[in-house]
């Protein structure tokens, strides 16, 4: 048994030997945990420490090298930044494989570091990312179509849509908005520090998204995407004329795919039967050739009822998307007035040419006198609206050029055409088109109010009411303080009265 005296001076020693027989001071090494495991760590740590390192056991600004087994430099980087209250990585610090402690305690000191001892990183470190500021209403923004967090943008999408199904609107803008942000930034996401001082990111977006930057994936997310009934209400709500309401009493009947809605005999409107016909058409995405060969077929239609009618591609693809869901068209006419009249006729021909497999139109119901500043509830406005489904002829590879398809192959004179149910390989193919008719004087506000993105719209209408006292709508602009309607000709005018910079179609895609 080892004295008393000398056990405590040997306790002493080992002690002073951690800290005080440093041989390196100028080498301060952390040992990251990751894929090596706690005993392994501790092993080293004791090894390293008894031939002079100065190891630490937590993270911290002193640290020069940090060393790891079995990772990548991404993995360690991101590793260590979540992992050290947000203490980033900096350029200088030496991020090591473990064979650089292996043979520097082989050598008895620190070896050169080599090429072949550095993790590769891709990332680039929190030094690098330009602080930015985002401002808080996306309408003040510029989101572009493409951008650098699609990973995190997705799941928090994903809680958002899940929200919509259960009709907690607070809850699911909330996430669209954390997304939109995330969406404007110049750079990657790579760590939370990246988050610091930035709008709208409420605690339960934060915390998923410091799930997915730590473990690569969120539980919440992936058990929503999992789940049978967030799988049920999209395929549900993906058929035409199918609400989140109709999907949920569907879904708590038992219902779990569109085919269910024929088998269990539910009685369905005109507009969710042609949902269930073209179900599978109506949910491939629409590309950008599909949308300019629709826009010619509008454009010749429009131009034979209404000679100098001026016809603008909306929605999505007026934003620069390569692919949508639908089609939308705003139609007016400088002429005040003789846009009255114009869907009927349009519809006509366009049946009669055998481009229409469904149509429901609305009428305009959109007084200025009688409806006033007061916004329609849900912001649905109140133009003359076509929803219909075109059958639309294969584009060719080269142009926009159609096949169109002839009125006496198609028979659609029906508004639901249930004998023409598309085969795999066949010629046409079914796509979503929406037609509205606006005056000329609403032109503006309309063509602002259909381009979207939906985000977009809604932080236009908040930033009107809360931040200048007016109500927006796709029809006007009322001032409440001085207590009159601002009139517009330009989508450039209706930004300038509102006091926001001018942010053109490619970057509303908030
Ligand atoms: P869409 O639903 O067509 O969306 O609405 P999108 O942005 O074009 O995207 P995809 O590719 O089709 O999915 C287009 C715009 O029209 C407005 C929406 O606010 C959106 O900005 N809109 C839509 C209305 O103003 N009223 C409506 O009843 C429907
Ligand atoms: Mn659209």
């Amino acid at each position: 048994m080892v004295p008393l005296k000398r056990r405590k001076l040997t306790a002493a020693q080992t002690e002073n030997q951690d800290n005080k027989v440093c041989k390196f001071p100028d080498i301060t090494v952390y040992i990251v945990e990751r894929k090596m495991g706690a005993s392994r760590k501790a092993f080293l740590t004791r090894l390293g420490r008894s031939k002079g390192f100065l190891i630490e056991e937590t993270y911290s600004s002193s640290v020069t090298h940090v060393v790891s087994e079995s990772n990548t430099g991404d993995e360690v980087q991101a590793w260590v930044n979540n992992h050290t209250e947000g203490k980033a990585l900096t350029d200088s610090i030496h991020l090591l494989d473990i064979s650089w402690l292996t043979e520097s305690m082989a050598e008895g000191g620190p070896v050169a570091v080599q090429d072949r001892h550095r993790l590769k990183t891709s990332l680039k470190s929190s030094e690098d990312t330009p602080s930015f500021t985002v401002k808080s209403y996306a309408c003040q923004r510029r989101t572009p179509l493409k951008h650098h967090n699609t990973f995190l943008t997705e799941a928090l999408e994903i809680l958002a849509e899940n929200a919509e199904f259960g009709e907690n609107e607070g809850r699911s803008v909330a996430f669209r908005r954390s997304a939109s942000v995330l969406k404007a930034l110049p750079y990657a996401v790579r760590q939370m520090d990246d988050l610091k001082n930035l709008p709208c990111l409420g605690e339960h977006s934060q915390r998923v998204i410091k799930e997915i930057l730590e473990d690569g994936s969120s539980r919440e997310v992936e058990s929503t995407r999992q789940s049978a009934q967030f799988q049920a209400m999209k395929a549900l709500t993906g058929v035409f004329g199918v609400g989140v309401r109709s999907a949920d009493r569907g879904f708590r009947e038992g219902l779990l795919c569109p085919s269910d809605l024929i088998r269990t005999g539910q009685k369905l409107n005109k507009a969710q039967q042609a949902g269930v016909q073209y179900y599978d058409d109506l949910n491939r995405p629409v590309t950008k050739q599909e949308a300019l060969a629709i826009s010619q077929i509008v454009e010749r239609a429009v131009n034979s009822v209404l000679p100098g009618s001026i016809i603008t591609l909306t929605g999505g693809f007026r934003r620069g998307k390569e692919v949508g869901h639908d089609v939308d068209f705003l139609i007016t006419h400088e002429e005040e007035g003789v846009e009255e009249g114009l869907m009927p006729k349009l519809v006509n021909w366009l049946d009669e040419q055998g481009f229409l497999l469904y149509q429901k139109t609305t009428r305009n119901s959109y007084l200025e006198s009688k409806d006033g500043p007061a916004r329609p509830p849900n912001n649905m406005d109140r133009f003359e609206r076509c929803f219909s489904i075109f059958k639309l002829g294969q584009c060719s590879e080269d142009s926009s050029a159609v096949l169109e398809t002839g009125s006496d192959d198609s028979g659609t004179t029906d508004n639901v055409n249930g004998t023409t149910r598309q085969q795999p390989g066949s010629s046409w193919r079914a796509v979503r088109v929406d037609l509205v008719v606006s005056p000329f004087s609403q032109f503006a506000f309309a063509t602002l109010g259909w381009t979207g993105s939906k985000l977009f719209e809604r932080e236009l209408r908040r930033w009107a009411g809360q931040e200048k006292g007016m109500s927006l709508s796709s029809h006007a602009l009322y001032d409440s303080k001085q207590q009159r309607y601002l009139r517009a000709n330009s989508e450039e005018e209706i930004f300038a009265h509102l006091g926001l910079e001018f942010i053109p179609p490619c970057e509303r895609n908030s």
